[in-house]
């Protein structure tokens, strides 16, 4: 029997993906589950070092953590990725590589709240132009129209996100 399954979670910087993703990982393993979370800011600082912020450089970005994430469902292992992933068609693409087995979920967030918070600076260099092609400022973003999943950081906790992807996964009849 097939375990194995990839959670992909997609949204804007700072909306929440990767300290949900980290939740979300922690509570599988308690379960007993194998996991291996592909976080974007750490697959490009190794798998896809040197890669930029072009439309071609993210797609490739992309589909790398898509062939992994491959690898690892069919192996078993539940794969969680968190990449801005902003093309619908390259997300849809890794859903399929994967046999469908694949849950999306959607980090949800207002751009104005995003540019508020600025955890990382980043969207202040944005508006100011010192950073060019940023996504949701001078760049596409391509929201999901069907995700399994939607999380909302401007309204939830990262805990309760978390229990609600945890909640679709056992409906879905994913995990136990
Ligand atoms: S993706 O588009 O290829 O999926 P990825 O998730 O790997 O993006 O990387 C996004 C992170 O890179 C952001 O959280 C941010 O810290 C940083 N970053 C630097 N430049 C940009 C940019 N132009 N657009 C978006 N994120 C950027």
């Amino acid at each position: 029997m097939t375990t194995g399954f990839t959670i992909w979670f997609t949204g804007l910087s700072g909306a929440g993906k990767t300290t949900v993703s980290r939740i979300v990982e922690k509570e599988l393993r308690a379960r007993g589950y194998k996991v291996e979370v592909l976080d974007g800011d750490v697959v490009r600082e190794n798998l896809s070092k040197g890669l930029g912020f072009s439309k071609e450089d993210r797609d490739t970005n992309i589909r790398r953590i898509g062939f992994v994430c491959e690898l690892l469902t069919r192996n078993d292992v539940i794969a969680i990725a968190a990449a801005i992933s902003p093309y619908r068609a390259i997300r849809d693409e890794n859903r399929a590589r994967v046999g469908g087995r694949f849950v999306e979920v959607y980090a949800k967030c207002p751009i104005d709240v995003l540019a508020e918070r600025d955890v990382k600076g980043l969207y202040k260099k944005a508006i100011r132009g010192e950073i060019k092609n940023f996504t949701g400022i001078d760049d596409p973003y391509e929201a999901p129209e069907n995700p399994e999943v939607t999380i909302e950081s401007d309204k939830e906790t990262p805990e309760q996100s978390a229990a609600k992807i945890i909640a679709r996964l056992e409906e879905l009849g994913y995990v136990k």
